[in-house]
C-alpha cells in the first residue's frame, strides 16, 4: 500500500494515532521539503519568534522542544540571547544538522520529550510551529503537565497552534487531520480553546494569554502563553476564569 492509501485507510478506520507514529515522517522527508513548508506557512522569516522577543529577552534559560533544523534556535541567537539555550529534538538527522550549526551556542539534546528527564528548571519553554499538534489529545495533556514541572516559578510555556486544519492536510475529521505526501504521513490534532483551558488548569497554570498573529503568507495562528503569574504586557491577557473559550 502507498503512504496515501495507508493514510486514507487509517483515517477512514479512525486510526488512533500517537506522536510516535509521526517520527517516520521526519525521517523520510528531505530538508528541502521541510524548508519549503516553512516558507509556505510564512514562518521562515521568523515572524513568530519576533512576537516572542520580550519573553526571550527576559529569560535566562530556554528549552525549545522539537527544534527541527534550528529555525527557532537561529532566530533566538539573532536576538543576541546570552542565556543558556537547550534545543531538544528526537530526529537523528535533524540533530546532526543542529550539532553542525549550533553546538557552540546551544545544548543539543537528541531525545524524545517523553523520555527527557532533568532536574533543570527553565524560564521559557517553547513549542513552535504547531509542534503541540503533533501529539494526540491525550498526549497533549500529559506533555503540558510534564513541561509545567520543568519551569521556574516565574517560567512560561509558549506553544503555537492554528484554528483550522493545515492547508496541506488531506483528511480532516474536525480536530484530527493527516498531512501526507509521497514520503509519509503526519497526523495532527488541533486543540480547542476549551481543551487548552483544561490542560492549563490541570497543570495549575494561573494565566493563559493568547497572542493572535498572521504569518507572512497570510495564515492565522496563535501563540498560547501559559504562566504562573498574571502577565500584563500588551496583547490580550486572559485570566482563566474570564477566558472566552469556544
Ligand atoms: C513542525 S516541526 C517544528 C520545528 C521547529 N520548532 C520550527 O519551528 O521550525 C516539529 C518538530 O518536532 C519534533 N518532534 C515531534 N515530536 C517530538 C517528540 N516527541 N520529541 C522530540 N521532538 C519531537 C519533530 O521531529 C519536528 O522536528
Amino acid at each position: 500500500m502507498s503512504y496515501t492509501q495507508i493514510a486514507k485507510y487509517n483515517y477512514m478506520n479512525n486510526f488512533e494515532w500517537k506522536n510516535k507514529n509521526n517520527a517516520i515522517f521526519y525521517d523520510q522527508i528531505p530538508k528541502e521539503l521541510f524548508d519549503k513548508t516553512a516558507l509556505e506557512s510564512g514562518l521562515n522569516s521568523g515572524c513568530d519568534i519576533d512576537i516572542l522577543q520580550p519573553y526571550i529577552n527576559s529569560a535566562r534559560t530556554i528549552l525549545e522542544i522539537g527544534s527541527g533544523y534550528g529555525r527557532v534556535v537561529q532566530y533566538i541567537l539573532q536576538f543576541n540571547f546570552a542565556g543558556k539555550l537547550y534545543a531538544l529534538e528526537r530526529n537523528h538527522k535533524m540533530c546532526e544538522h543542529l550539532r553542525e550549526n549550533f553546538c557552540h551556542s546551544a545544548d543539543i539534546i537528541e531525545q524524545d520529550i517523553f523520555d527527557f528527564k532533568t532536574e533543570k528548571k527553565f524560564d521559557l519553554i517553547l513549542a513552535c510551529w504547531t509542534t503541540i499538534c503533533e501529539f494526540s489529545k491525550e498526549e497533549q495533556s500529559v506533555l503540558i503537565k510534564k513541561l509545567s514541572n520543568m519551569l521556574t516559578a516565574d517560567g512560561k510555556l509558549v506553544f503555537d497552534s492554528i484554528f483550522d486544519k493545515p492547508r496541506n492536510s488531506s483528511y480532516c475529521n474536525c480536530q484530527n487531520h493527516v498531512v501526507h505526501n509521497e514520503y509519509s504521513s503526519l497526523y495532527g490534532y488541533i486543540p480547542s480553546l476549551a481543551e487548552i483551558k483544561a490542560y492549563a488548569l490541570d497543570s495549575n497554570f494561573k494565566t493563559t494569554k493568547i497572542i493572535y498573529y498572521i504569518t507572512d503568507s497570510n495564515r492565522e495562528r496563535a501563540m498560547f502563553v501559559l504562566s504562573n503569574n498574571t502577565d500584563v504586557s500588551n496583547s490580550q491577557n486572559l485570566l482563566l476564569e474570564n477566558v472566552m473559550f469556544a
